[in-house]
């Protein structure tokens, strides 16, 4: 998988600094071509001699040999690199990398890379667990780059905990399966629909419900992550997605519809997520309604957006639904599924425990138009959103 990959190892300062040549080792044993570029305080730790030897090929450090004055394009390597990996990353590169203070040839040539990157910090736990490292982490993962979560274990502190750099194995592991996995959905739109929908009562209210978008986030990323060109339709969420998604924001449930039937036409696939607002006040109120004793609400109902696509749906395309229900699941889950026109629906259920709104985990059950079953234990939704991208996969005709 990582045969003839361009792979650009980036160095910092961390006493997992050690580990980076038994990563180079493996990685050029895979048949990979290495550049490291290390920063200065990698140097520190780590000797370029030792990890020119293993690539050969010279290190990159400084933005020019002092002696001859040539200069090292971090544009060049840039695009010269199928991957981009910094192993170990210390919490100040993590933080460098999201605010873009480029004042070394690590960061510049990070600013300037096209291909995916993979971050694999290294740390004291309690740096790791610091609201600052957590929310620069969190903006990298926004930018589409990975983060190869570090291990427990002993830590050069003396401490024992969260912080420790993946071990080189599992690094090389995470790399060849997101190569394997790569491009599986390359050439394919997909579009997604997340989040609540938000029906406005006047200025200041409206109606809505608890769906904070998580499960259509992930599923959305997971697509990307495969090489799909995705759109994500989203309602008022407070999340945030890489930059190869497109994301439409929309509020009410007539501006998602609008969207996803404009969308729908390019599809290939699309996955309806989204906890929509089935009805809508009949009325907007443009001032605040002013309290008055008792009150009612007239409600319309709302365009059903599945449905809509479904009655359009043309047979080369691919529509899933979501089902949440609270009884009787599997028979309301299979009528929805044919009322819709969908090819498969993620029923989940609100009796299952850490499942469905809020959580990071979820258990669904996937029903086929044949009403076929496949159920699936607890899992992060990350995970759920593997599944049901693969479970897509063997339907695309
Ligand atoms: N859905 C939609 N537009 C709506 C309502 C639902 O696109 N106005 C989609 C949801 O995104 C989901 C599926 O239809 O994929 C089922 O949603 P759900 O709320 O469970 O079903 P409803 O059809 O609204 O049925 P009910 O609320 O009566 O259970």
């Amino acid at each position: 998988m990582l045969k003839g990959k361009h792979i650009i190892l980036g160095i910092t300062g961390s006493i997992a600094a050690y580990k980076a040549a038994y990563l180079t080792r493996l990685l050029i044993k895979k048949g990979a071509e290495v550049q490291i570029v290390i920063t200065p305080s990698g140097k520190e730790f780590i000797t370029p001699v030792t990890l020119s030897a293993l690539t050969g090929k010279p290190v990159v450090s400084e933005f020019f040999t002092a002696n001859t004055g040539e200069w090292h394009s971090h544009v060049d390597l840039g695009l010269w690199a199928d991957a981009m990996v910094i192993a170990p990353a210390t919490a100040s590169t993590i933080a460098k990398m999201a605010t873009g203070v480029a004042d070394n040839m690590l960061i510049t040539t990070y600013l300037s890379a096209k291909a995916p990157v993979f971050v694999a910090p290294a740390m004291d736990l309690d740096m790791y667990k610091h609201p600052s490292t957590q929310a620069n982490l969190k903006t990298l993962q926004s930018f589409g780059n990975q983060i190869i979560e570090p291990a427990s274990g002993f830590l050069a502190s003396g401490l024992e905990g969260k912080g420790r750099m993946e071990e080189p194995e599992n690094i090389v592991a995470y790399l060849e399966n997101y190569f394997a996995k790569g491009q599986k959905y390359a050439g394919k739109k997909v579009m997604v629909t997340a989040g609540p929908t938000y029906e406005k009562i006047d200025p200041v209210r409206f109606i809505g419900n608890h769906s904070t978008g998580k499960m259509g986030y992930a599923i959305a990323e997971e697509f990307a992550s495969q090489g799909a060109e995705v759109t994500l339709i989203s309602g008022p969420v407070n999340l945030s997605c890489s930059t190869k998604i497109n994301r439409i924001n929309v509020t009410t449930a007539v501006e998602m519809c609008q969207a996803a039937q404009e969308e729908f036409v390019n599809a290939d696939i699309a996955v309806m997520c989204a906890a929509v607002a089935d009805y809508a006040p009949k009325q907007y109120s443009q001032t605040k309604i002013k309290r008055s004793g008792e009150m009612t609400i007239e409600l319309v109902p709302n365009p059903d957006i599945a449905a809509t696509l479904g009655a359009v749906k043309r047979d080369s395309q691919i529509l899933a639904g979501f089902a949440l229900e609270t009884n009787n699941e599997e028979i309301n889950a299979q009528a929805k599924l044919e009322k819709k026109n969908l090819d498969y629906i993620v029923l989940n259920s609100l009796a299952d425990k850490e499942a469905c709104f809020g959580y990071d985990t979820n258990k669904i059950t996937i029903i086929g138009r044949e009403g076929e079953k496949q159920n699936f234990p607890l899992k992060d939704k990350k995970e759920v959103a593997k599944d049901i991208v693969e479970y897509t996969y063997k339907l695309i005709k």
